[in-house]
């Protein structure tokens, strides 16, 4: 680490996401400070840098991986730039964590895994967070108890209010339904052995190639099945939900400290615009778990770059069954002993 006692950490990408997590670093999580950010729009970095402590403005990505000072870094630049960047933090042995998706195809995201193997250490965190989300985290606790008994089937929902990026249904399978299949292997301990996919336009107005609904069915290993909607331009908020139902009972997240509000003729809870708004406290808790991980070699309980690999492999298999109309096998998948 450098002189101070904080992590200094870089950020690669200062849009929404970037931003989000390095004012978080800033404001919210000990023991770290954002030394260094770079994005390709120098307007941007500069606007985030001025809200962010003004760490370095640098202009070149790898520089900044590079940077002797910089001690740990984040990726929040766009998807396709993913892999190669973590393949550079590995080169330059950074710890680093990368938004998801890790890569943008599977044949990437192995290449990744197989050089964070052959390095013989585990350097890679994947921005998977809702493992971090109270709301997430109690049913995981509660599915992990044993008292509901075995589950047999999870049912995730996932909506946007306005499709976030393109809108083809491969791009949102890899995308946001990343999020989904992860949830669906993190809460049951399970990994898929089949999908099958539907997809459809839900506005005629979208460009013909947009598919923004789309319903995953999945089985998994231990005989549990799993739903998944993703519905992209939703319009009315954004909003995410997971259940489990087990063989004694089920259980779902929840909206804690929700207040109800009766006006102009409305008995309501608000819905959040989207996910910045609905995650933070799991982007605060990601980037504090992470921080403590780095600094005290403290083990990392988010995901790993084999997880994100995995993602991966579901949602490729998830975009050939939405386009061939057919279920999609998944061979079982030996996990390397490094991720165990
Ligand atoms: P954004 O479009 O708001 O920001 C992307 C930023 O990257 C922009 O400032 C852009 O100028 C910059 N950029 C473009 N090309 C670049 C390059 N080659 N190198 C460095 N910077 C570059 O997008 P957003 O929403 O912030 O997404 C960024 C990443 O975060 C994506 O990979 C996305 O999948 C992920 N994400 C994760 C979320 C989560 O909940 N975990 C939520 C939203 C996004």
């Amino acid at each position: 680490m450098t002189s101070s006692d904080q992590l200094s950490i870089g950020i690669i990408g200062t849009g929404g996401m970037g931003k989000r997590h390095a004012v978080n670093l800033h404001q919210h999580v000990g023991g770290a400070r954002v030394a260094a950010v770079y994005d390709v729009d120098p307007g941007r970095a500069h606007a985030v840098a001025a809200e962010a402590g003004w760490p370095a403005v640098l202009d070149d990505p790898l520089a900044l991986v590079g940077d002797p000072s910089v001690d740990a870094v984040v990726i929040a630049s766009p998807d396709a730039t993913h892999a190669a960047l973590v393949q550079e933090c590995l080169r330059c042995q950074k710890p680093v964590l990368c938004e998801k998706p890790l890569a943008t195809s599977l044949a990437d995201a192995l290449q990744v895994v197989a050089a964070e193997q052959a390095l013989g250490r585990r350097l890679i965190s994947v921005g998977l967070m809702r493992r971090f989300d109270p709301q997430h985290l109690a049913v995981r606790e509660i599915a992990a108890s044993g008292r509901l008994g075995r589950p047999i089937l999870f049912k995730g929902v996932h909506r946007n209010a306005a499709i976030p990026y393109d809108a083809r249904g491969e791009v949102i399978l890899t995308n946001s339904a990343s999020h989904d299949v992860d949830t669906a292997r993190w809460l049951t301990g399970q990994e898929v052995e089949e999908v099958f996919v539907r997809g459809v336009r839900s506005h005629p107005s979208f460009s013909e190639e947009t598919i923004d609904l789309l319903l995953l069915q999945l089985t998994l290993s231990d005989a549990c099945l799993a739903t998944v909607e993703i519905y992209a331009a939703a319009e009315y908020g954004y909003e995410v939900s997971a259940e489990l139902v087990c063989q004694g009972g089920t259980v779902q997240t929840a909206q804690p400290r929700e207040a109800i509000v009766r006006a102009a003729g409305v008995r309501g809870t608000s819905v959040p615009a989207d996910w910045l708004g609905r995650f933070q406290a799991a982007y605060i808790a990601e980037l504090a778990a992470w921080t403590r991980s780095v600094q005290a070699g403290q083990p990392w309980n988010g995901a790993s770059a084999w997880d994100g690999a995995m993602a991966l492999r579901i949602t490729d298999a998830c975009a050939q069954s939405l386009h061939s109309g057919q279920p999609v096998p998944l061979r079982p998948l030996e996990r390397p002993a490094a991720y165990a």
